[in-house]
């Protein structure tokens, strides 16, 4: 052994990310996600998929579950995303992930995933309930992303955790058997005012699928007046906006609205301000309102489109999966060779 730094990862550079049918999709998967994605999709090779083997993590019903992988493939495509460019494609279809993730179980230590906060928060006070999946569940989500060596990997705030256990686990195949270079270290792709939209009742809190209030989050299935309606009853202060990001940064809820007008608008926050400053909410909710019910009620109407037609979305899904598992297998089948796994010699 040199003492030279471990060699770099030179593969190809691809983008992974998911998003799990375990409820109606939001503003906040939009802006964190989708609208990711579809940036992407013409500048590097993307596989794009249905967490379903997260979603069971917690309990779904088994007739609903293959309705809601459709809905989430749907909502990628209405979003802009050209199935024939990016694959797109269910999570359990790719068996290779599981291979992959039962291996990184064997790499993980217990002490990384004591620390994954989403975990803690998912199981709650019930801890003793929960089940052994959701515990490694940031483990699989590592196999998701390294089972096609992805490089990037865009996603919001919240997953940032995730993704530095994956380039720790990456780092420590890598060591553990002797093959530099052979898992990149994945870039999450984080940045830009839409990596964390609060919910829309309360600055503090994440829009989420799981909120009972659904006018805490605008969805995107709601219709027009439904969207106008949410964002005029949302919660802000009777102050105008301020000019500058220092002042923005203490209201949560006025910092949250800008956020969403710039991501939406590929604005800055800042850009925003200079727009709206010395305005108030009477004059920018609005403006907001215009902005995501343009954008945001077309993508409702060719999902509800797409989603009566399920034998096209499966042919879509069937045709992301055969290429995903065409990347997934060599990748797999090569990490078994490193550990060392039986091999027939005949
Ligand atoms: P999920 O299904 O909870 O969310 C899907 C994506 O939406 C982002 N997101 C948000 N972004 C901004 N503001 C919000 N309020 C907001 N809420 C959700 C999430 O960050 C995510 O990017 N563990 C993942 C699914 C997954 C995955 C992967 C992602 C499984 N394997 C591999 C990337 C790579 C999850 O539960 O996402």
């Amino acid at each position: 052994m040199t003492d030279q730094a471990p060699a770099a990862y030179d593969g190809p550079q691809r983008v992974l990310s998911g998003v799990q049918p375990s409820g109606a999709l939001h503003l906040g998967n939009y802006l964190g996600a989708l609208k990711k994605f579809v940036d992407l999709q013409s500048r590097m090779d993307c596989f794009l998929f249905v967490a379903d083997l997260h979603a069971i993590t917690v309990w779904q019903e088994p007739d609903k579950l293959a309705a809601q992988t459709r809905e989430i493939a749907a909502a990628y495509i209405a979003s802009g995303l050209d199935p024939d460019r990016a694959a797109i494609f269910p999570q359990s279809a790719v068996r290779a992930h599981v291979d992959l993730a039962w291996i990184f179980n064997c790499v993980a230590r217990l002490g990384w995933l004591d620390r994954m906060t989403q975990v803690k928060e998912k199981s709650g006070k019930l801890k003793e309930r929960a089940t052994v999946g959701l515990y490694t569940y940031p483990v699989l989500q590592a196999a998701d992303i390294l089972v096609y060596k992805a490089t990037h990997v865009p996603v919001g705030e919240d997953q940032k955790q995730h993704l530095e256990l994956t380039r720790d686990i990456a780092q420590k195949f890598n060591n553990d058997f002797n093959a530099p270079g052979f898992f990149p270290l994945p870039e999450p792709l984080i940045e830009g005012p839409g990596a964390r939209v609060m919910s829309l009742r309360d600055g503090q809190a994440k829009m989420s699928k799981s909120d009972p209030s659904d006018y805490s989050r605008i969805n995107l299935l709601d219709d027009k007046d439904t969207i106008d309606q949410k964002v005029r009853k949302a919660r802000t202060d009777p102050e105008p906006l301020p000019d500058n990001l220092e002042a923005l940064k203490a209201r949560s809820e006025a910092d949250n609205l800008v956020g969403v007008y710039g991501a939406m608008a590929g604005l800055t926050k800042l850009e925003v301000l200079e727009r709206f400053a010395g305005q108030g909410f009477g004059q920018f909710k609005p403006a907001l309102s215009e902005l995501l019910v343009e954008t945001m009620a077309p993508i409702g109407d060719e999902m509800r489109r797409l989603i009566g037609d399920p034998a096209e979305l499966d042919r879509n899904l069937a045709k992301g999966a055969e290429r995903a598992s065409a990347i997934a297998e060599p990748v797999v089948d090569e990490a078994r060779r490193k550990v060392g796994f039986w091999r027939p010699t005949i």
